[in-house]
């Protein structure tokens, strides 16, 4: 059977993936086949208004399983891969390395492998059309002092967590299968996403939902570390151009522009919920910032050159800084109820885990 229209989707129900998924349905409109573990970062519910859409197929299943993506290559003969999946979170790949090693270096191991093998049987015009697109994250080169030049395609890779190295680690593996066997490859690096279906645990809607209930807002150190925050439909539309735009064996960085420390992300969101949700009782929301020891080898500041995309490409970030955060704490406090669902007691102990020990030093 000829190449198809599809697209492969790893990880496609976690908080990009998901976005992703819902934009590329309403806005390209081919079929996606969409291979998720389910972790506990996975949540099929993101994907719940695609339920009668016979163009979305959900697959529960591993990156690592080399068995079933070949048969899911094999069957739906997609026209690319698109690799959201992995283990994401820095602080939990600081408590639990392994998990890291095992998704993010095994798993695109394992998917590099299954692509070569579908790819190699492909006839030539088909071979040049297929693309494997790699997501990855600015997190590979490591810090930037106050007043360094924002990470560039050529800066040296100086991965610091755990979940660094291991996206670091599968950079490098998706590069060496473009060089060394020819895979059309191209590689993203993305700064701090935000937006919809973040799973609670990252910095912007765990500080959304704690402001709302009334709960301390633990900032790390003296909040003073910097991320380039991107809007995820930003990040989306950045992928989609890369993948039908980028040049193959490249790599593309994708950010916002819009540097901000820690704790000006938190005090914002904090007159944003007194704004929105007001509470009498509660007072100003900024009371409830409370600092707390820092995470180890915790990056002080990413920055992203993203002057490639835009001069090659044409991509530019549409949405700014503020107006993001505000459609995002407004979909926080109107999908309360998805928050629920997803709060399991794994991860509720989780949180008190991480947030204890560092409450108690
Ligand atoms: N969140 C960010 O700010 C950010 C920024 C830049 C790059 N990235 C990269 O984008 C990608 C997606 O990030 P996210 O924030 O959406 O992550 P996420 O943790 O929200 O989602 C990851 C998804 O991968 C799935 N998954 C995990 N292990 C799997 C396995 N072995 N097999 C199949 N599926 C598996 C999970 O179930 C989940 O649905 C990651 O590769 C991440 O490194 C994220």
């Amino acid at each position: 059977m000829a190449i198809q229209n599809t697209i492969l989707v790893t990880g496609g129900a976690g908080f990009i993936g998901s976005n992703f998924v819902l934009s590329w349905r309403e806005t390209v409109g081919s079929p996606i086949v969409n291979l998720d573990l389910l972790t506990y970062a996975g949540n099929a519910s993101n994907l719940d208004s695609l339920r009668s859409d016979s163009g979305h197929t959900l697959v529960q299943g591993d990156i690592c399983d080399a068995e079933l993506v070949g048969s899911l290559l094999s069957e739906h003969r997609p026209r690319a891969i698109v690799h959201f999946a992995a283990e994401s979170h820095v602080d939990r790949s600081i408590v639990g390395p392994e998990a890291f090693i095992r998704t993010n270096v095994q798993g695109t191991f394992t998917l590099l492998e299954q692509a070569r093998a579908y790819w190699s049987g492909l006839d030539e015009a088909e071979r040049s059309r297929f693309r494997f697109l790699h997501v990855s994250t600015d997190e590979v080169y490591g810090t930037l002092g106050p007043d360094d030049p924002a990470f560039s395609e050529t800066t040296a890779y100086a991965p610091n967590s755990p979940y660094a190295a291991s996206k670091a680690a599968s950079d490098h593996l998706v590069r060496a299968w473009h060089h060394t066997y020819g895979l059309p490859v191209v590689t993203t690096n993305c700064s701090n996403n935000y937006g919809p279906f973040q799973f609670p645990e990252k910095l912007i809607p765990l500080m959304i939902l704690s402001a709302f209930e009334g709960k301390p807002l633990p900032v790390y150190g003296d909040g003073g570390n910097v991320r380039d925050w991107l809007f995820v439909g930003d990040h989306c539309s950045a992928i989609h151009t890369v993948l039908e735009r980028g040049r193959v064996g490249e790599t593309y960085n994708i950010g916002g522009n819009s540097e901000r420390k820690n704790l000006d992300v938190v005090t914002t969101i904090c007159d944003l919920v007194d704004e929105m949700r007001p509470d009498a009782v509660l007072g100003s929301r900024r009371r409830l910032i409370t600092f707390v020891k820092d995470r180890p080898g915790h990056d002080r500041r990413y920055a992203i050159d993203a002057s490639k995309i835009a001069r090659e490409l044409g991509w530019q970030p549409a949405e700014r800084f503020e107006s993001g955060l505000r459609r995002t704490v407004r979909w926080y406090l109107d999908h309360l109820a998805w928050v629920e669902n997803i709060r399991t007691k794994a991860y509720l102990g989780w949180i008190e885990q991480n947030y204890a020990e560092r409450l108690a030093g």
